[in-house]
């Protein structure tokens, strides 16, 4: 049976409609996870749910304690994390508004804690480890929110390349020129290290982005946090949607 984490980010600090929910304390040996990690009961199954932000809101991308959150899940037992990202559209995939499931990201970050190979010998999980990353995305758990997407008639993209850029300034339109010449179609700050922990700790990660605003250059305004929480407060609605279905395909399918 798969054990399913939901990585909230901006906008998804809580999830809505659970019918109940348990508050888990855990501690890591890289700290406290960067937000209260909570049991939820929806109506299509049990699933974990951790707001990567805090609750309230307030830490930016670089300051998130990715190595926490994602070793935290891995005790708890998570198989899949289906993780939650507002990014900014680059290309004619990804319009405002717009749903998408990346397949593919470009790291632009630094100095985040990255990995959990170091040298320690007497724990094999944290032994130097070079994990194949040609896919950073789950296929199966990808395909799962795109048919569900599709069957709930949602405007979502089934492929798009994230550029995961540092942050927490928006990026100048010249780096956007640079990205989509790279082959990205979806810009944001939270998908690395998350997706390579994940991966390195052997459990299935995909993203779901919704695109809250034109990356910059890619509009004749600038870009402003009310405008960006306005399409967030409307898009949301379709997110929790997309995982609520989601969850309830991936319980009751046979594995
Ligand atoms: N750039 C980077 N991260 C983002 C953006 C953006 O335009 N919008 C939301 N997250």
């Amino acid at each position: 049976m798969k054990s399913i984490a939901i990585i909230g980010g901006t906008g998804l600090n809580r999830f809505p409609d659970t019918l109940s929910s348990k508050a888990i304390e855990l501690s890591t040996p890289y700290g406290a996870p960067s937000g209260k990690i909570e049991k939820l009961c929806l109506k299509g199954g049990d699933v974990y749910f951790l707001a990567r932000h805090g609750q309230p809101h307030c830490l930016p991308p670089h300051q998130i304690n990715y190595q926490a959150n994602i070793h935290a899940l891995h005790q708890l037992g998570v198989t899949d994390i289906i993780a939650v990202n507002a990014v900014g559209g680059i290309t004619s995939k990804a319009p405002t508004g717009h749903l998408s499931i990346p397949d593919q990201l470009i790291d632009y970050t630094w100095g985040r804690a990255h990995t959990y190979s170091q040298q320690e010998q007497d724990n094999p999980m944290l032994a130097v480890q070079h994990i194949d990353f040609s896919q950073p995305f789950d296929a199966e758990l990808r395909q799962a929110l795109i048919e569900q997407g599709k069957a709930l008639k949602l405007s979502i993209s089934d492929s798009g390349t994230y550029a995961v850029t540092q942050g927490p300034r928006l990026e100048t339109a010249a780096e956007i020129t640079k990205y989509e010449r790279d082959g990205c179609d979806l810009v944001g700050m939270t998908a690395m290290p998350e997706a390579a922990l994940a991966k390195e700790l052997n459990i299935r990660y995909a993203s779901l982005c919704l695109v809250v605003n034109p990356a910059a250059g890619k509009a004749d305004k600038e870009i402003t946090m009310d405008d960006i929480r306005a399409v967030v407060d409307t898009g949301i609605g379709e997110v929790t949607r997309l995982i609520n279905q989601t969850v309830s395909q991936l319980k009751s399918a046979k594995n």
